[in-house]
């Protein structure tokens, strides 16, 4: 797989540092699952240096591709200040995504902070394929700034419930909360449709998701983050420990795992740190 040029189409600004950037010229990126990525560098010549790993928003036929990026380094920030035209080299579509949609299974997409983008994709599949009515997005973050594209979300046809830290929107504390809830629910209502847990967010976040999913049972896939320099299992720098083997390598063998892989070296449960998402 090489890199290759693609343009920015749109720059849109949704406040808090988020902003959404429509590439042009991403023809390669059809057929991509939710949850994969691509290396995305800007022509800024060497400082930074490395490629940031984006996760794919949403991708259309045309080789238009969506990208749900916060400003929290020197790259994002060269990125939410490139306009319409500019040149961009992508390696993608990488790693692996969530499974299908399915007819006999409701998820539970939980998403915190800028975790947002591999489960806006994996709803926009269930609608194309007519599976969203039944299955939720939880959508976590510390405030309301922080939850940004509902109304996107809301056109999807997914019931969409809200928590944050502050209160400022939905229920008031983690989006963890919001599941527990929802589990609750689901459990009183008796549905006859299996139950999957779907996560994409901040590391303690993920840890709280797959403990929950374990403690109930249910099958339970998270996509982790690290930091990466290739993107292509070359350097070796994002593994992680799991169960099967001494290590994973978040690029190739993810993003997406089964909680079971990853969840045996969780560190044990605290209630200290953020869960609601502001990555
Ligand atoms: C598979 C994958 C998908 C991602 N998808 C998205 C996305 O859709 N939208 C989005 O906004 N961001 C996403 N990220 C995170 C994004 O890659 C980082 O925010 C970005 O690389 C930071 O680059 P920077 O130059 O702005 O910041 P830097 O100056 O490189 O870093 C700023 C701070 O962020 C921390 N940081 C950098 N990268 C990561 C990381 N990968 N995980 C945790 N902390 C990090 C650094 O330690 C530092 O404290 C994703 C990361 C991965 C691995
Ligand atoms: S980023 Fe290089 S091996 Fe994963």
């Amino acid at each position: 797989m090489r890199y290759f040029d693609a343009r920015v189409i749109e720059n849109r600004s949704l406040g808090g540092g988020y902003f959404v950037l429509r590439l042009g010229g991403c023809e390669s990126l059809t057929g991509s699952r939710p949850g994969q990525f691509v290396m995305l560098r800007g022509d800024w010549g060497r400082d930074p240096l490395l490629p940031r790993p984006l996760s794919l928003l949403s991708v259309a036929h045309e080789g238009r591709a969506d990208l749900l990026v916060k400003v929290v380094g020197k790259g994002t920030a060269l990125m939410e200040r490139s306009p319409p035209g500019s040149r961009v080299s992508v390696l993608g579509p990488l790693g692996n995504g969530f499974p299908v949609p399915s007819a006999d299974v409701a998820d539970l997409l939980v998403a915190g902070g800028v975790g947002l983008p591999p489960l806006f994709m994996q709803a926009e599949s269930a609608g194309r394929l007519g599976m969203a009515n039944g299955s939720e997005m939880l959508y976590g973050a510390r405030t309301s700034r922080d939850l940004v594209l509902l109304g996107e979300i809301r056109a999807l046809g997914i019931a969409l419930r809200l928590a944050t830290e502050d209160g400022s929107l939905g229920r008031r504390g983690r989006v963890t909360d919001e599941l527990e809830a929802r589990l609750d629910h689901w459990r009183a209502a008796a549905s006859p449709r299996r139950l999957r847990i779907m996560a994409c967010g901040p590391r303690e976040m993920l840890w709280a998701v797959g403990r929950i999913a374990q403690s109930c049972d249910i099958e339970c896939y998270l996509s982790m983050e690290e930091q990466m320099a290739c993107g292509i299992g070359v350097c070796l720098g994002c593994a992680v420990a799991a169960r099967t083997r001494p290590y994973l390598y978040v690029c190739k063998h993810g993003p997406v795992f089964p909680a079971a892989e990853v969840m045996a070296y969780a560190p044990a449960a605290s209630t200290s740190q953020s869960e609601g998402g502001a990555q």
